[in-house]
């Protein structure tokens, strides 16, 4: 009788970790791109976005957290460099491309981000970044922020 006891306690304590884990009530894609963000992103620009000193700006209130999708793909896909401006604060660091996520994981972590920072619900696809990927495969140096947003001008 026990043993039978044991073993249920044990199943229910199972049951109740599967189902109450602190991302129990997110969705399965932005589950996955915070936890791609956490071991890719987050060393530069912080588990709270806001960004380190000297090491990377924030994401939290920036307009690429909330605008164009196709921009934040361009980024991840081959870095950023040179001067950029946020929140009035001057940047001029550089950010290494990280294009070696396939789309699903890039389509995660910016799904993650604009949930967290760009305040928009809106899942990105991985036929988005996928698209963006075929349209910049000649390219082999950094965006700097004029070249970006020329490139997604009317997006
Ligand atoms: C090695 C540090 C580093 C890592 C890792 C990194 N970034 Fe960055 N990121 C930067 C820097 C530095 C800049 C600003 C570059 C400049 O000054 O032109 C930047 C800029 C950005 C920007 C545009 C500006 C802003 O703050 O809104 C976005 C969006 C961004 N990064 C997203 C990401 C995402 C998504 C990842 C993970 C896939 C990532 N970064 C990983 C350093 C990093």
């Amino acid at each position: 009788m026990r043993v039978i006891l044991l073993i249920f306690g044990a199943l229910f304590l199972l049951a109740s970790c599967t189902t109450s884990g602190p991302q129990h009530h997110k969705k399965p894609q932005i589950a996955r791109g915070e936890a791609l963000y956490l071991v890719s992103c987050a060393a530069c620009h912080q588990v709270n976005g806001q960004g380190l000193e000297g090491i990377a700006p924030p994401l939290e209130g920036t307009r690429w957290a909330s605008e164009s999708e196709e921009r934040l793909a361009r980024i991840v896909l081959h870095g950023l460099r040179g001067p950029i401006t946020l929140a009035d604060k001057e940047y001029n660091l550089e950010m290494p491309a990280m294009g070696f996520f396939d789309d699903q994981d890039i389509a995660a972590i910016l799904t993650y981000i604009r949930a967290a920072w760009g305040k928009s619900d809106v899942p990105v696809t991985h036929e988005t970044i996928g698209r963006i990927r075929t349209q910049t495969r000649k390219r082999t140096d950094s965006w700097t922020v004029d070249e970006l947003l020329d490139a997604t001008r009317l997006k």
